[in-house]
C-alpha cells in the first residue's frame, strides 16, 4: 500500500505540474507481492506516472504487447530498486511522462528467464491498454506473461540438475488491497476529479485527496448525477486554502462489489455555480465503451443539468417609461450568477441609449 509520504509526494508533484495529472502506481505489494497497483491506467499525453517501489527488488521495464517479459528495444528501464521489507518511508520512485495515447507495456524483469520470473507471475502493467473487446487488452497482455511464466516453470521442473533447484521466491499473497488515489478538484480549484473514473475490484480502497477550494465526494446515481443518492456516502465539505499541498484532508471509500459507483461534488448544488453541473463527477467501474452507462454519458447528463441551471439563473429586467416616452425602455438588465461564495453582477448598458 502507498505510504503517506508517497501520497503527499504525489500531491505536491501534481500541484507543480499544472494541468498535467500525476498518476501514482506502486511497484510490488507491501510484503513483496509481485504486482503493480493499479495494474493499468488510462493517461493523457503529458501526464506523469510515478512508480513507487515497495519492498523486495523490482523494476519498471518497458516491453511490448507481443513479448511481455522482454525489454523493448529503446524502451525505458528503472533498473532494480531493492527495498527492505517493512520500509514505508522514503521509498525510491521512478517517473515516466506519457508522450502520446499509444499503449505502453511494462514488466518487472526480476529473475528474468527463470522459473522465479516476476513477469511470469503476472507482474505486468500497462498505460492505455486496449479497451475490452480489442485484441490488446491488459488481460490479454497479462495472460501472455503468465503463459511465459508457466513455460519457464515447466522447463525448470524438467531439469535433472539437482543443484539447480529453482529458488522460486514464493512471497505469500497478503491481504494488502490496492489503494487507488483520486484528487478532488484541481490544484488551483478547478472542478475536476483526477482521474475521472477508475476500474476497481471488491476490497480496493479509493482514497480521495482534497485539493484547494471547497469540494465534496458525494454518491449519486447514473440517472441523476447531481443529486445525493439515498443511503449513499457523502464526505461532507472539505474547504482547503489555495496553495495548500500538505496535510490535505482525505476520504476513503472501500469498493464492495463490481457495480458502478457514481459520485459528484455537491458544492453550490442546484444553482448556476453547481460544481456537478460543470462536470465535476467521478465513477468507479462505469460501463465500458459501447454500453449505455459509460462515464462520458454520466458526465454529459451532469453538464446538461448545469446548462439548465445556468439558463434559469436569476435574470431580472427593470423597465421604466423614461423621458416621457410612450414605450417602456429597458434601463438595466442585471444577471447575477453565484459561484460558491463569490457573486458577479453584470449590468448591461441601457439600450437604446438615451442621450437627450
Ligand atoms: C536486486 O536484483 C538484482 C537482479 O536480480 C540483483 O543483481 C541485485 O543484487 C539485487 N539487489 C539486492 C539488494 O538484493
Ligand atoms: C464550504 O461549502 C459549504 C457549502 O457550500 C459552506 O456551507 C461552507 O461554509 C464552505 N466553507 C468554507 C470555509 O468556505
Amino acid at each position: 500500500m502507498l505510504s503517506f509520504s508517497a501520497a503527499v509526494l504525489g500531491l505536491s508533484l501534481l500541484a507543480s505540474a499544472g494541468a498535467q495529472a500525476t498518476i501514482d502506481v506502486t511497484v510490488g505489494g507491501p510484503n513483496g507481492e509481485t504486482f503493480y497497483s493499479p495494474p493499468s491506467v488510462v493517461a493523457s499525453p503529458g501526464d506523469h506516472v510515478i512508480f513507487h517501489f515497495n519492498p523486495k527488488n523490482h523494476s519498471v521495464t518497458q516491453s511490448s504487447f507481443n513479448d511481455p517479459c522482454s525489454p523493448s528495444y529503446g524502451g525505458f528501464d528503472s533498473g532494480f530498486h531493492p527495498v527492505p521489507i517493512g520500509t514505508t518511508y522514503g521509498n525510491p520512485t521512478f517517473e515516466f511522462i506519457v508522450k502520446d495515447n499509444s499503449p505502453v507495456w511494462v514488466y518487472c524483469r526480476q529473475a528474468e528467464n527463470t522459473a522465479g520470473s516476476h513477469c511470469g507471475k503476472g507482474m505486468v502493467f500497462a498505460i492505455n491498454p486496449g479497451f475490452p473487446g480489442s485484441s490488446n487488452t491488459f488481460a490479454a497482455f497479462q495472460t501472455k506473461a503468465l503463459a511465459i511464466g508457466a513455460a519457464l516453470s515447466a522447463s525448470a521442473g524438467l531439469s535433472t540438475t539437482a543443484a539447480a533447484t529453482t529458488a522460486t521466491s514464493t512471497y505469500t499473497a497478503s491481504s494488502g488491497s490496492p489503494t487507488i488515489h483520486v484528487t478532488v478538484g484541481g490544484p488551483n480549484g478547478e472542478t475536476v476529479y483526477n482521474p475521472t473514473n477508475v476500474v476497481a475490484s471488491p476490497g480496493d480502497h479509493v482514497l480521495f485527496h482534497f485539493n484547494p477550494k471547497n469540494h465534496s465526494v458525494t454518491q449519486s446515481s447514473f440517472n441523476d448525477p447531481c443529486t445525493n443518492l439515498y443511503g449513499g456516502f457523502d464526505s461532507g465539505f472539505h474547504p482547503v486554502p489555495i496553495g495548500q499541498t500538505y496535510g490535505n484532508p482525505t476520504f476513503e471509500v472501500i469498493v464492495k462489489d463490481n457495480n458502478p459507483i457514481w459520485v459528484h461534488c455537491r458544492q453550490a448544488e442546484n444553482t448556476a455555480g453547481s460544481h456537478c453541473g460543470k462536470g465535476m463527477v467521478f465513477a468507479v467501474n462505469p460501463g465500458f465503451p459501447g454500453s449505455s452507462n459509460t462515464f462520458a454519458a454520466f458526465q454529459a447528463k451532469a453538464l446538461a443539468i448545469g446548462a439548465a441551471l445556468s439558463s434559469s439563473a436569476g435574470l431580472s429586467v427593470t423597465t421604466t417609461a423614461a423621458y416621457g416616452s410612450a414605450t417602456p425602455q429597458v434601463v438595466t438588465i442585471t444577471k447575477t450568477v453565484t459561484v460558491e461564495a463569490d457573486a458577479w453582477t453584470t449590468t448591461y448598458a441601457p439600450y437604446p441609449s438615451k442621450t437627450a
